[in-house]
Parts: structure tokens; sequence; C-alpha cells
């Protein structure tokens, strides 16, 4: 009776919510769907509407229960709801919102209302259609928002982001060539997607993966199988947005620049021996790299201590107990 039912356990399917910034018609996203299906996982969809790269954070929802503009590649229309589900697909949906907004859609209306007790085990951003290194795209990346945001609700979750720059339509680029660099990511995807889900110990609450894929397949000589190589965010090479003015026109354009001061020599938290996930990049090689980030912002007891010293004449210990303010015995409507 025992070995039975360990086997039962062992083959109660894992569920992975997946988004992404591209919408949910975009290549990357369905050839990831459709091999994680494959793999044997429940995998639910839930993705803008329209293109949001670069939104970040930001936390959208529909104006109003009807679309106000067309939706990437027009597979969905202006006027058509503002939510709902694929035609073709009842685990697909589409939002108008933002990743981080998307993925609250997920979990706070369309499992509690179509799901029966579905819990998510792992949400996927990506893999997106370009890289997302570095700081400057940590905070500007809505990829990268869709899986701080699910951290920050307590579930495991992991970026993907390919260096395929077009903006594809499923319904043109997702076919079962082994060199479609959607279909290669995919698979990367999977691999360690399944290591994460078997594994007897879970990745630690707040800390996140943030994977980058070189350009491969058909966009690639002989990168067909990139290997993983462990990096990390900080680092040489790290690079950040700035501004460029033009006395012409007078006006602002913007453009990436590589930072100094936090990335060369600056190393406080992290493994200082990894390479930065940039650099990683820009080697050009068959090489993914891999980040392992915390969402914990606060900075370690040194620093504070350090900072403390500098501001401590205006710090005041108040004595005031804290902890009787503190969620979830906290009712909201009292001060919101
Ligand atoms: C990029 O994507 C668009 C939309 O799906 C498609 O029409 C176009 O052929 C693609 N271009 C390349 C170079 O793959």
């Amino acid at each position: 009776m025992l070995p039975f039912l360990y086997l039962l356990v062992l083959c109660v399917a894992k569920t992975i919510l997946l988004t992404n910034d591209d919408s949910f018609v975009s290549t990357n996203i369905r050839a990831t769907y459709r091999d994680l299906k494959d793999a044997g996982y429940t995998v639910i969809l839930v993705a803008p509407a329209s293109q949001r790269s670069g939104y970040a954070g930001k936390f959208d929802v529909p104006d109003g229960n009807k679309l106000t503009a067309d939706g990437e590649f027009l597979h969905v229309k202006a006027g058509d709801p503002a939510w709902g589900r694929d035609d073709d697909d009842e685990d697909i949906w589409y939002f108008d919102g933002t990743p981080s907004s998307c993925v609250a859609f997920a979990l706070d209306y369309v499992i509690p209302n179509y799901y029966d007790d579905v819990d998510i085990d792992l949400t996927i951003g990506g893999p997106n259609e370009g890289p997302n290194l570095s700081p400057g795209f940590y905070t500007a990346s809505g990829t990268m928002s869709a899986v701080y945001y699910s951290l920050y609700r307590g579930i495991p979750a992991i970026s993907f982001s390919g260096s395929n720059l077009n903006n594809s339509y499923y319904k043109d680029g997702l076919d079962d060539d082994d060199q479609n660099p959607a279909n290669i990511y995919a698979k990367k995807v999977v691999t360690l997607t399944k290591l994460i889900l078997k594994s007897k110990t879970s990745i630690p609450n707040t800390v996140g993966l943030n994977v980058n894929f070189p350009l491969v397949g058909n966009e690639a000589s002989d990168c067909d199988d990139p290997v993983f190589q462990l990096s990390r965010l900080l680092g040489p090479g790290v690079f950040m947005p700035s501004l460029k003015y033009d006395d012409l026109s007078d006006s602002f354009s913007w453009t990436y620049d590589f930072a100094s001061g936090v990335a060369e020599d600056y190393c406080v938290v992290g493994d200082c021996n990894l390479p930065s996930e940039y650099a990683v990049f820009w080697a050009l090689k068959c090489i993914s790299s891999v980040t392992v980030f915390t969402i914990n912002n606060d900075a370690n007891t040194d620093q504070i201590s350090t900072v403390k010293n500098i501001i401590g004449n205006v710090l005041k210990n108040t004595g005031e107990d804290f902890d009787e303010y503190s969620a979830p015995s906290l009712d909201l409507s009292d001060v919101l």
C-alpha cells in the first residue's frame, strides 16, 4: 500500500503561473506554455492584453470592463472584454493590466473563481523578448516586476529573458523548428523548472532567480543548448538608464550607460566572486546567466549601524510598542 500512496503523491501535478510583459500572444510565452504542459504541469497563463515592457512595478487595473484600445497583434480588440479567457484555451487568460497586476488578477480573481483548490507552486515570468540585466532592468522591466510581485506574495518565482528581440505573434512565430529560439528557451525553462519543483528543498522565501539566455538557434551559430552559469546582479558591466539632452532640438532621449560606483569594486552582499550577469551576457558565448536575488531590501546590520552613526543625532528610540500595529490584526479600513 505504501509504495502506491507514495506514487500518488509524486503524481500530483504542480501548478505554474506563467506571465510576461510582452502580452499573452507572444511567441516566447506560448512556446513555454506548450512545453511546460507537455512536461505534465498544470499551467495557468495570465498576461497583459498588450505590450507592457518597461512598465516596472506599475499596478494598472482596466479602465472599465471593456478594452479601450486594441490588444497586441489585434488578437483582442477595442470593445472586447477588458479581461477574459483566450477563445482557444481555457487556461490562457488576458488582463488589461501590467505584469504585476496580472499576477494579482491571477491570484485574487482567476484562481479563486475558476480553479478549485489550486495553489501556485511557482510563478514564471517570460521568456521576455530581450534581455533583462543589471539593476537598470531590475527596476524598469515588467517581466521582473511580475516576479518580485509574486515573491512579495510568498510564491517562488523566476524571470527568464531571451536575447531574441523581435516582438513576435505566436500565430506567426510558433512552430516545431528545433532551431526556433522560442523553442530552445522553452526547453531550458522546463529544465530549470523541473529541478526546482522536484527538489525536496524549497527556494528560500524572498529569494528569486533571474535567468538571461544568449542568442540561440537560427539567431546564433552554434548555440542550441546554452549552459547555465551562476552570476550576480551588480558587478562589472552593470548598467543604468541615463539621459541625453540635445541642444539643437531642445529635447531629451534616453540611453543605457555603464554605471560606476556600485559597479566595479563594490560588493557587500552576495558572492563577490561571481561574474556580473551583464559580463556573462557580453561574453556572447552559449551561456545563460542565473542570478539569485533577494527582495529583502533591508540593509545588513553593519550597514545600518554605519548609517546610524551618521544620522544618530536625530534618531529617537520612542519605546512605542509597534507590534500591536502590525498586520494582520490591523484593520486597514480604519486608516485608509
Ligand atoms: C517579427 O514578428 C512579427 C510579428 O509576429 C513577424 O511578422 C515578423 O516576421 C518577425 N520578424 C522576424 C525577423 O522574425
